[in-house]
């Protein structure tokens, strides 16, 4: 700085760069932040972020905007969700964030919610040893110990630049000053106030519904029993939620209920940052999320099962395509059921269920046109929810942000908790249902995923990255319980195999095909009576879906570095925002 003393010139020629500075950033035009809403794209030069609801999208773009990167952005974006996506946006569950810096540097964080103390294998059996579905996804049981906001503080704590505080702020603002419903919101929700009501789950019904009656779109929808919860994160950190006053109304919740989850489970839960699953695929690098995810793991094997197959020269979404995809994907949730689960707990053979040599003896096990079949074996799959909520981010330095979180069914267990107002996931459900139970309706009973003290229970969450030479191509993820290991598997096989553009991307329909049962499902935008019989004379079962995954997304133009954000087309709410 200039002293007192320094002559007047001199002291001139010194400000002048300074004032340069405060000129140039007085007089700067403010960054023109843009939105494109489900059905359009986003093309930016800056930062982008992608999610279900315009709210949030808008909240991680003003972080980006202010200069914070793409970790602050996605920090912020959670919190917001949690306000704005009762069903999957939360703190009250878990997920998974994969992180790529602009140096090439990969990590992730796993934030999945863990059993708690006091769980063990058989705790979804009756006294008689018949398993309860009603326990193990619909009780105060099926909450497994939150994750999210331990996972948010450590992803800060290695990546963050901007305050904590100001990253929550926005989230307290949605919940206190309230939110305008949207038609979309207003339908789902008054679908959970009426099974929240069948529940007997007051606190849930006053906190989605005014005395019972669901807001209308249009009205305002305020949540001050979250805002304050999220006042408490904002001032303490990851001690705001699991210690002091929100820990006590969770543990009062859980006592009052029958539940398990006590305060030292609270005390102990630890978010852990590990490395991500990487594989290649046609020259692009695809980075996703290990155990206790499955995602990242089945996705590299069934891309390295393909890439043994010409499929340009087969056809994008032939009747060939699909069945050789479709064998792809029966293979690899073969190995899924019979081998992930949460490597702190499971030997899991990682380097063989991703390796090019194993993904060439698979390769060799599908016929040109026949059929695989799916036995019934000891292995089989349960039902897994759908409800879940992806978001990307990528910011003006290239740092690029994948999002998975869940509280696994649509709006969890529904048990809100009283005076926090924040709803409680049903995670538990995601664990196998009991030693050796294997039965038609497709429970599973191996060991690897059985419910443990502190073992987190399977996920199928994907949040990816891909690159090329070093060079950042884009983030993917969807919700969609199963259905997102496949719906990302396509979206990678549409960007790489067949470069499509951006909003072809995440147009093209899409199908899935999980061993068990036995069968093709697919969007009904592409079941044409001939792809249908096709696959049928192949020895397929076809069945159609209306739709399959929300994977808001943002790929980078190749030529221009643009960042182009694409809500998925198929969730009216759907948005993104960049600048
Ligand atoms: N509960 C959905 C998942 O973890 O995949």
């Amino acid at each position: 700085m200039p002293s007192l003393s320094t002559p007047v010139p001199e002291l001139l020629r010194r400000l002048v760069p300074v004032l340069a500075l405060l000129l140039a950033v007085g007089c700067a035009e403010p960054p023109q932040i843009r939105s494109a809403s489900s059905g359009e794209t986003l093309t930016v030069q800056n930062g982008a972020v992608a999610s279900t609801d315009a709210w949030s999208s808008q909240v991680g773009a003003d972080v980006l905007v202010e200069g914070g990167n793409a970790v602050d952005a996605a920090i912020a974006v959670g919190f917001a969700l949690a306000v704005t996506h009762p069903s999957a946006g939360n703190i009250g569950g878990g997920g998974f964030m994969v992180v790529r810096t602009p140096d090439g540097e990969t990590t992730t964080f796993d934030f999945r919610e863990k059993a708690p103390l006091a769980s063990h294998p058989e705790m979804f059996l009756d006294e008689g040893g018949e398993f309860s579905a009603e326990v193990r996804h619909r009780s105060h049981i099926s909450v497994g110990v939150p994750g999210t906001v331990a996972g948010f503080e450590l992803a800060h704590e290695r990546f963050g630049s901007t305050g904590w505080a100001r990253l929550v702020e926005p989230s307290v603002q949605l919940a206190s000053d309230g939110i305008e419903m949207t038609a979309d919101l207003s339908n789902s929700i008054a679908g959970a106030v009426s099974r929240m009501e069948g529940r007997g789950y007051q606190a849930s019904v006053e906190a989605f519904s005014r005395d019972g009656v669901p807001y209308e779109a249009g009205e305002l929808w305020q949540q001050p029993d979250l805002a304050r919860t999220l006042e408490r994160i904002r001032d303490e950190g990851r001690d705001g939620f699991y210690r002091g006053e929100t820990a006590d109304l969770l543990v009062a919740e859980m006592e009052r209920g029958g539940g398990i989850i006590t305060h030292e489970d609270l005390e102990i839960y630890q978010a852990v940052e590990r490395a991500p699953i990487e594989g290649t695929f046609l020259g692009y690098d695809v980075i996703g999320m290990g155990p206790p995810s499955s995602g990242g793991t089945a996705i590299v094997q069934m891309l390295n099962i393909l890439e043994g197959f010409d499929l340009q020269a087969i056809g994008h979404n032939s009747p060939e395509y699909v069945h050789h995809v479709a064998e792809a994907m029966r293979l690899a949730f073969r190995d899924r059921a019979a081998h992930l689960a949460d490597t702190d707990f499971a030997e899991v053979p990682l380097d063989r269920l991703t390796s090019k040599e194993y993904a060439e003896e698979l390769r060799a096990r599908i016929h040109p046109d026949v059929a695989g079949v799916s036995e019934v074996s000891d292995i089989e799959l349960g039902v897994e929810a759908v409800e879940t909520t992806h978001y990307s981010v990528i910011d003006s330095d290239g740092m690029a942000v994948a999002v998975t979180y869940t509280l696994e069914g649509g709006y969890g267990s529904h048990i809100t908790v009283p005076g926090a107002g924040f709803l409680l996931n049903n995670e538990m459900g995601d664990f196998n249902a009991g030693p050796g139970i294997t039965d038609e309706s497709g429970l599973i009973g191996t060991e690897p995923n059985l419910a443990r003290p502190e073992q987190r229970m399977l996920s199928s969450m994907s949040p990816t990255i891909l690159a090329r030479d070093g060079e950042l191509v884009g983030v993917l993820g969807t919700p969609g319980g199963r259905t997102i290991i496949n719906t990302v598997l396509q979206l990678v096989l549409n960007r790489t195999a067949f470069q499509m553009d951006p909003a072809s991307v995440l147009q093209g329909p899409r199908f899935h095909h999980q061993w068990l049962p036995d069968r093709i499902t697919m969007e009904r935008d592409m079941a044409t009576p001939e792809l249908m019989s096709r696959l049928e004379e192949m020895g397929h079962t076809v069945e159609t879906r209306t739709r399959q995954g929300a994977a808001h997304s943002i790929l980078i133009d190749p030529e221009t570095e643009a960042r182009v954000g694409v809500p998925d087309p198929r969730i009216p709410d759907a948005t993104a925002v960049g600048y």
